[in-house]
């Protein structure tokens, strides 16, 4: 029993890690908002049929290289809570471990 709970807390400490790897999406929405990201394009674009990004890992590409336009400069960690949100919002690719 002892050790199932070990068990138990310690699967729930890798979910912890494993949530905070894969961005928060409350907090991507705040800066998604708080950015300059719309000057240039609507939101139409993350839903428009003819989008380019087709994988989460497309769209952190493109998240970081429309951030490099804005003088915003997010950190790694805000890049995927912005990834963490458009995906959750808009584009719906399902949300592997993140590897790094
Ligand atoms: C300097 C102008 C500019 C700014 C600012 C900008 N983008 Fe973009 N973005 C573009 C262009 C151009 C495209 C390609 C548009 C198209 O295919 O119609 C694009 C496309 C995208 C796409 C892909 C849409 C698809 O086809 O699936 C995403 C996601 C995206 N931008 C996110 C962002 C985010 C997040 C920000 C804020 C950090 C941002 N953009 C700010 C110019 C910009």
């Amino acid at each position: 029993m002892k050790t199932f709970a070990l068990l138990m807390a310690s699967l729930m400490m890798a979910n912890v890690a494993h949530a905070a790897n894969n961005g928060d999406p409350l907090s991507g929405k705040k800066l998604f908002e708080e950015s300059r990201c719309l000057s240039c394009h609507a939101a139409t674009v993350f839903t428009k049929p003819d989008r380019k990004v087709k994988s989460l890992a497309q769209l952190e590409s493109q998240v970081r290289t429309c951030d490099a336009n804005l003088s915003t400069n997010w950190f790694d960690d805000q890049i995927i809570d912005v990834v963490a949100y458009l995906n959750q919002a808009y584009y719906k690719f399902p949300n592997p471990a993140r590897t790094q």
